[in-house]
């Protein structure tokens, strides 16, 4: 029973109806939030992405027919009304509807589409849970939270595509359909008809391309950017997400940092109405691993951890005194006003999440406000070095203390995750702070046991600094790389580097990380070609626009602030994909599959 516009047309949004309007005919177009008939009066809740306003068919005024429309509408029909704008009566004012001081009386109506009940509540705050949600994704798009986000969203990436417009950068498109990318993830790959037996991959990120866009003399590029990753989902990751993807010439890292603050600047003051201070902190990577045991510190509390070498060395505990003799390391943390907030079930169940992280055990102590110590390891120390480290670490009365022994990355680790679950725990994180920060110098490869080789710890065109260029034969473990990392509440935004811009080092590059020349030239010889033609210094960053999303909505995960997310296993549920296809399709891909591997 759908009807058509038939000449009707739109004067403004629902939301749009303002007291200034009062006395004035309109015609308004929305969903019908809700309808309550009162008998002889019917009160409709008309929405449309600009908010609602109350549209009212009075019996005694309207033809029969207009009315019987009234008593007809059901939540989301889609209804069109022409009517007379009033003021409430007072005692109807509804202060929590930002137009609950009119409404509008209807004259004439259409019902533009019936609807049936929806399997989900379009409102804010219903409890349906997720599967539904994302299976009904446009009738959960019509809440005005989802819709609130989805616009912010468009604010956003247009607040950052204005900054980099206004500092000379301009936008690139760059394939899909392309070869892999270095990004460390599986590549979704796409079967070639035209050529039987080979692929194509979609893009980890734009990576090469910006780099031959900077060979190719554009200086500075930009592209809000989609990006495929073949990895197991989680709250921050989704295995399509959109970058804000950047390439520059002739630049340090500085000046690429400035650029990406500048845009965070321009997004924060169009969000937020804030003004960040800039320039950002900056932290090297190995501040940021010793002092929170992470390289995405949440910088919102305090709670260092220390290193206790020399604090431990002799005091009679004979797991922190070999671990200092082996050349690993004892760390710790002091959690002020703790002790008495963590019972000894807590402190196992702490001990068990360390664990977690590989590392053997948790030592703790709780001192008591009245001067009792609680502890697993108080014991066995020697009175003097215990008064010596409880100093070091100030533990005041009231307070507790956590010590882990382990090798240095992994106690380190293990610690940094500590200290979020007790901040966590005991409520220290300050929700309103907006801490965004530079990680700098990461180290250029790591070690991957699995292999036995390096891996790039960015990708492998990340340039090493030139102060370590010495070390690159000899500890190649040392060497740090031009890159950084930008971190928000603990949370990795993006990351960036400069890249290796001669071919020669490119080259030795890829052997550290145990490419023969053969591979190298087969997986990126247009690459090491291209760099024989005068490359520029160049370097760039990508952060996760859906992750920035996430951090400026407070939304627990990316499923919230995208369109049309992927189910946690990579599905959509809404269109069911992936799926099957005819084998006709298949075989002109040159393709099949085996029937054992059906899901
Ligand atoms: P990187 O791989 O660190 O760098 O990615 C940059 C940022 O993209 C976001 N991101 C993701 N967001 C959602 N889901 C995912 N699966 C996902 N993976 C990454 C994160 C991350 O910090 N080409 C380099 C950048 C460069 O060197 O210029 C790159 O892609 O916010």
């Amino acid at each position: 029973m759908a009807e058509f516009l038939g000449g009707w047309r739109r004067d403004y949004r629902c939301g749009e109806v303002t007291e200034a309007m009062v006395g004035r005919e309109l015609t308004l177009m929305g969903w019908v939030q809700r309808a309550r008939n009162m008998g002889g009066i019917i009160f409709v809740w008309l929405r449309d992405v600009s908010g609602m306003v109350q549209v009212v068919f009075k019996a005694d005024t309207l033809p029969a027919d207009v009315y019987a429309m009234g008593e007809a509408l059901r939540s989301e029909y889609v209804l069109a009304i022409r009517g007379q704008v009033a003021l409430r009566e007072a005692d109807a004012v509804n202060e929590h509807m930002a137009t609950g001081r009119v409404e509008v009386n209807v004259r004439e109506a259409k019902i533009l589409n019936a609807a049936e009940t929806p399997p989900i509540y379009v409102e804010d705050g219903a409890k349906d849970n997720e599967a539904i949600r994302l299976k009904y994704r446009y009738l959960d798009l019509r809440k005005p939270s989802m819709q609130k986000t989805m616009l912010a969203r468009s604010q956003v990436t247009m607040a950052i595509r204005n900054h980099m417009i206004s500092q000379g950068f301009a936008e690139f498109e760059t394939p899909i359909l392309t070869k892999s990318t270095p990004e460390g993830a599986r590549d979704f790959l796409v079967p070639s008809r035209i050529h039987a037996g080979e692929c194509y991959a979609l893009p980890q990120s734009p990576q090469i391309y910006k780099q031959l866009l900077m060979l190719a003399g554009m200086d500075r590029y930009f592209q809000v950017a989609r990006c495929f990753r073949d990895e197991d989902s989680r709250a921050d990751r989704q295995p399509e997400f959109t970058q804000l993807d950047l390439e520059m010439s002739f630049v340090e890292p500085k000046d690429v940092q400035t650029v990406v603050e500048g845009a965070f600047a321009a997004v924060f003051k169009e969000v937020k109405g804030i003004d960040l201070p800039l320039p950002l902190p900056r932290m090297t990577w190995k501040d940021a691993m010793e002092k929170y045991g992470s390289d995405k510190p949440d910088t919102r509390y305090d709670m260092t951890i220390s290193t206790v070498n020399e604090q431990v060395r002799g005091c009679g505990f004979s797991i922190f005194e070999q671990a200092v003799e082996g050349g690993q390391m004892v760390c710790a943390i002091t959690a002020k006003q703790a002790a008495d907030r963590l019972s000894r079930k807590e402190m196992d169940a702490l001990g068990e999440f360390v664990k977690t992280y590989h590392v053997k055990g948790l030592a703790w102590m709780a001192l008591q406000e009245d001067g009792t110590v609680r502890s697993s390891f108080a014991k066995f120390f020697s009175e003097e070095k215990l008064k010596a480290l409880l100093a070091h670490m100030d533990v005041q009365p009231g307070d507790a203390l956590f010590l882990i022994a382990d090798k240095k990355p992994v106690a380190l680790t293990a610690m940094g995750q500590l200290r979020g679950r007790l901040a966590r725990e005991l409520g220290l994180i300050d929700q309103s702070k907006d801490n965004l920060l530079w990680i700098t110098e990461f180290p250029l490869l790591e070690w991957d046991e699995e292999s036995q080789r390096f891996q790039a710890a960015h990708h492998p065109f990340t340039m090493p600094m030139e102060e370590d260029f010495g070390l690159l034969e000899t500890h190649p473990e040392q060497v740090r790389a031009k890159s950084y990392d930008l971190v928000y509440n603990g949370i990795e935004m993006g990351s960036g580097s400069i890249r290796i811009h001669a071919s020669d080092l490119q080259e030795r590059m890829f052997s550290w990380l145990g490419f023969t020349h053969e591979e190298a030239w087969q997986r990126f010889g247009f690459l090491l070609e291209a760099f024989k033609y005068g490359t520029p210094p160049h370097g760039g960053f990508a952060f996760g626009i859906d992750r920035l999303m996430m951090m400026l909505t407070g939304a627990d995960s990316l499923r919230d602030v995208i369109a049309f997310p992927k189910a946690q296993n990579a599905s959509c549920l809404m269109m069911d994909t992936p799926s099957a296809v005819p084998e006709e399709q298949l075989r002109m891909l040159h393709l099949r599959f085996d029937p054992q591997d059906k899901a």
